[in-house]
């Protein structure tokens, strides 16, 4: 199995006034195409730093990263920016959806900045609305909408530009049980289909539904766990809404 992600003695730390703030103090891990992986720890343990790391919204201060085979550890944040559009799909566990945009407008965004013309854009935004059963809701903007649909619009923003991985940073915690559980679904079904999806989560019941549970307290890796039989949600269960 190919390596899409690679991290060798990862580091981050954070400057507080003359204080070093060490948040992530080298870990160590691959993640295989097409794996579903769980990032677990106690507030505080690294999670959302290690995956803003992953993410490409951050620099680790040690170590390296490297990405689809590229080491990205010491890459401008311009540079950055560009592996992030072109790679990666990052889902916010608040949603980070514009307000002012409709929701395909919103899945449309970051395709503009890959520079591809506007009837591909719409059909590439409408395929991934499609894919998490809203292009009924599609001129429907954030605040029309439910969190766990607000959720999948995030997602389908993810999708459209086809990334090598989507990371989630607790994509789940702002949902009621139903929504968290429709959008747990969804990345499964993401996975089915060849995917690479590495979320945080604090709750055991979502990260059992990964192949693989990374494990992290105080910035240092203590687990990595393969589950043989990763629990699945209810197939055929995923109500669209009409
Ligand atoms: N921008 C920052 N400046 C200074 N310290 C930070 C910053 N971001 C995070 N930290 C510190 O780094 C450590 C790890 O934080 P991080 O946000 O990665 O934890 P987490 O595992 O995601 O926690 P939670 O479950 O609460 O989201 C914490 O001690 C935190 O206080
Ligand atoms: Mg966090």
């Amino acid at each position: 199995m190919a390596d899409v992600i690679q991290v060798k003695e990862l580091a981050r730390s954070y400057r507080m006034g003359s204080v070093e703030v060490p948040a992530l103090r080298g870990v160590n891990f691959r993640i295989g195409v097409g794996e579903m992986v769980a990032i677990m720890g106690p507030s505080g343990s690294g999670k959302s730093t290690l995956l803003n790391l992953l993410g490409c919204l951050d620099r680790p201060t040690g170590g390296h990263y490297y990405l689809a085979g590229e080491d990205v550890s010491r890459k401008t944040s311009d540079e950055l920016a560009e592996i992030r559009n072109a790679r990666i799909g990052f889902v916010f566990q608040n949603y980070n959806l514009l307000p002012q945009l409709t929701a395909l407008e919103n899945v449309e965004l970051p395709l503009i900045y890959r520079g591809l013309r506007a009837g591909e854009r719409r059909r590439l935004a409408e395929s991934a609305l499609g894919a998490v059963g809203l292009m009924d809701r599609r001129n429907h903007r954030p605040m029309e909408l439910s969190g766990g649909q607000q959720q999948r619009v995030g997602i389908a923003r993810a999708l459209a530009g086809a990334p090598d991985v989507i990371l989630a940073d607790e994509p789940t915690g702002n949902l009621d049980t139903a929504s968290g559980e429709e959008v747990l679904r969804l990345f499964e079904e993401l996975h089915a289909s060849g995917r690479t999806v590495l979320l945080v989560t604090h709750d055991e019941e979502v990260a059992h539904h990964c192949g693989r549970i990374l494990r992290l307290r105080d910035g240092v890796q203590i687990g990595d766990e393969a589950l043989s039989e990763p629990l699945r949600s209810k197939s055929g269960a995923r109500e669209v809404d009409a």
